[in-house]
Parts: C-alpha cells; sequence; structure tokens
C-alpha cells in the first residue's frame, strides 16, 4: 500500500471543495486498514476516512493528517442477509438488492456515497431510515486496535444521528450487515411518492419495488442536483426538531407551515419550506456557492468555489432562520478542519 504526500482532496469530495491531504492511501482490505492506521498511529496524525465524500465539506487549507479512502468491497448474500463492503457504491448496492425481489431498500434509491458512510450519517429518505436494514455495523477499533461487530442496538442510531459521530474517530467501518424483507410490503405513505403514484393507488393497480425505485430515482432527479454536474452534498441543514408548544407559536406568524410528529411531544419542520417560504432565499448567491432553486435545503458550489463561501453562506442562512422562527438549525454535512 502506497502513502502519498500532498494529494488535493477536492475531487474526492461531491462538493468539490477542500484543500491537500498532509498523507492519503487507498485501503482494499483489513490488512492494509491497520497499516494505515499503524502509519498514523506512529506519526500521531489525526485519520479522515473518506467513501464517496458525498457529506463533506472540507476545508480550504486541507487536512493535515492521514486521509484514508476507503475501498474495501464484496457483496456476500446469504438468502436475505447481506454483508456489504464500506466501499461498496450505496446505491449499485440498492439496485442490485431491488433486482433479487428483496424489500426495505428501495426509497433509499439514487442517494449518493459508499456502504460505510450509510450507518454513520443514517442515511434516510421517503419514509425509509437505514438504520431499518441494518442487523450489525463491522468497524476495526482505532483505541483496541481490533475489529468489532457493533449490532443495530449499539449503533445508537438517529435522525442523521448515530455512536459514529458520538464517538467521532474511534470507529472505522469496515462493513455493514443488512437485512433484506422476504415478505414485505412497499412503504409509498411519504407525500411526493403518494402523488407520484396518485393514479395507482385510485386504480388499485399493484406497485412493485422496482416501480418504487424507479419513482424514488425521477422524484429525486427533479428536486435534487445531478451531483455528477454540480458542486453539492445534499440537504446541508438538518431539519430542526422542535417542541409542539414552539410549532403552534410559529404556526401563528405561518400558518401553513408544515410539521411531521416525532416522539416525546416534538415535530420535525422541512427547513427547505422554512428558507423558502419564509426566508425566500432560492438561488441566493455567494461568490461560486447559490442555494438551490428547485430546493432550499441544498448549496451548489460553482468551479472555484471555497469552503469558507460555504461557510459563509451557511452562517447567512442560520441568522436569517434565527432571526425569523427563533430556531437554532445544525449542519448535516460534515465539516473538515
Ligand atoms: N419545501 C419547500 N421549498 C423548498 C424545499 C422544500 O417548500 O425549497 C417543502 C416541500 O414542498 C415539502 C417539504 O418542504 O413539503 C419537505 O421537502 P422534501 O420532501 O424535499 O424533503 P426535505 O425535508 O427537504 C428530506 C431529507 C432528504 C430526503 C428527503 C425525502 C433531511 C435533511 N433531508 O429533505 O435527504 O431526500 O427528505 O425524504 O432530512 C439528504 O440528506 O442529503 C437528503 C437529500
Amino acid at each position: 500500500m502506497s502513502i502519498q504526500k500532498q494529494v488535493s482532496l477536492a475531487p474526492y469530495t461531491t462538493f468539490k471543495i477542500g484543500g491537500n491531504a498532509h498523507f492519503f492511501c487507498a485501503v482494499a482490505s483489513k490488512e492494509e486498514l491497520i497499516e494505515a492506521v499503524q502509519f498514523a498511529k506512529q506519526k500521531t496524525l489525526p485519520i479522515l476516512v473518506i467513501g464517496g465524500g458525498s457529506n463533506i465539506l472540507i476545508s480550504d487549507k486541507g487536512f493535515d493528517g492521514l486521509v484514508i479512502k476507503m475501498n474495501i468491497k464484496g457483496i456476500i448474500q446469504k438468502d436475505n442477509i447481506l454483508s456489504v463492503g464500506a466501499g461498496e457504491v450505496w446505491d449499485d448496492l440498492v439496485a442490485y438488492v431491488v433486482s433479487t425481489g428483496l424489500y426495505g431498500f428501495e426509497n433509499l434509491s439514487s442517494i449518493p456515497g459508499t456502504v460505510g458512510a450509510t450507518p454513520v450519517q443514517n442515511i434516510g429518505a421517503y419514509g425509509t431510515e437505514v438504520c431499518q436494514l441494518i442487523k450489525s455495523v463491522h468497524a476495526f477499533d482505532t483505541t483496541t486496535m481490533s475489529y468489532v461487530d457493533l449490532s443495530q442496538d449499539v449503533c445508537a442510531f438517529g435522525y442523521r444521528d448515530s455512536l459514529f459521530k458520538h464517538q467521532k474517530g474511534r470507529y472505522i467501518i469496515i462493513g455493514v450487515n443488512f437485512i433484506a424483507n422476504k415478505n414485505g410490503s412497499i412503504n409509498i405513505e411519504y407525500k411526493d411518492l403518494k402523488e407520484y403514484f396518485k393514479k395507482e393507488i385510485e386504480n388499485k393497480s399493484v406497485i412493485t419495488i422496482s416501480n418504487v425505485r424507479n419513482a424514488v430515482v425521477s422524484i429525486r432527479a427533479e428536486k435534487l442536483p445531478d451531483w455528477r454536474k454540480w458542486g453539492t452534498a445534499g440537504s446541508f441543514f438538518k431539519n430542526p426538531i422542535i417542541s409542539n408548544g414552539a410549532y403552534n407559536e410559529l404556526k401563528k406568524t405561518y400558518p401553513d407551515i408544515p410539521c411531521f410528529a416525532e416522539p416525546n411531544n416534538n415535530v420535525k419542520i422541512p427547513l427547505g419550506w422554512i428558507l423558502d417560504k419564509v426566508c425566500n432565499i432560492k438561488g441566493l448567491k455567494h461568490g461560486h456557492v447559490r442555494v438551490y432553486e428547485k430546493q432550499a435545503l441544498v448549496l451548489i458550489s460553482e468551479p472555484g468555489a471555497t469552503a469558507q463561501e460555504v461557510a459563509e453562506l451557511a452562517r447567512m442562512l442560520m441568522d436569517f432562520v434565527k432571526e425569523k422562527t427563533g430556531i437554532d438549525i445544525e449542519g448535516e454535512v460534515e465539516w473538515v478542519n
């Protein structure tokens, strides 16, 4: 395994932003990973593991440590259990699972990134979160220098949240064990999917998991920028979760504000709606970065964009939302300094 010096990280991210990694290597096996971690430990360097780079914003100064590009691959299927290497492309896995007729993955179609990143963020879309499909996460524990299998219940999954965010840097995910459903049912409760299948629902036609995958791919293509063409990291912020009381107060000023029920008398508010309908900032531009015209929760970086410009625009949006609604919003994208 070769360790390179001063490698530009921008091409490894979908934002296409970021300075150099002081050291960089790609690992394709468990042995190479141990070698890389030992190298970093000997030099007391921080480690950054990257997958598809679709949910990170790397600073213009780069990363003063070792960046490990996770390339451990492979899919082993035993009945409806799939053991998948962290470096596999997530959407290729979804396409494969759908083609085998197993249920559960189809609503998570078309999400960029690799398998190993999915538990970190607990990716979610159209009423499904990846934690519903995870049996366990196979990881390298950099504290004990050993491989561990972390069962679903110890991963502390929440909305775009997990143990891997709370114990940052401790675990390097090398694979995920998923359970797909053999006799499942489709979930088209999310508003966009209900609308897409309006006719089929009225006519009581059969809707297959392939139909759902195609629907999600087409809805996402319509609403979200294509990360292969544009610099973007999808939703830039999390949707805020606030109390019912705070929501009722907001409703006095903004009677149409939508909400989704959450446990403990809380509600989740679509921040895209607030940024769009309350702050009116679709298309707002700062330097080479702008708010996406079709989805206000998404930022687009044009060639020449810097992390600093993204940070400044993000700060402006945070201030607008705070001023108009009193809500403190949080990033969804991981910042790397
Ligand atoms: N809305 C607006 N204007 C906008 C954006 C949204 O009015 O500019 C409204 C929509 O009309 C809708 C509501 O806000 O009524 C919610 O919008 P949408 O269905 O597009 O979903 P979202 O809450 O903005 C979340 C996830 C997405 C995921 C979609 C679909 C987060 C932070 N984002 O977005 O995930 O694809 O739901 O399930 O939870 C991602 O994480 O990168 C991501 C794209």
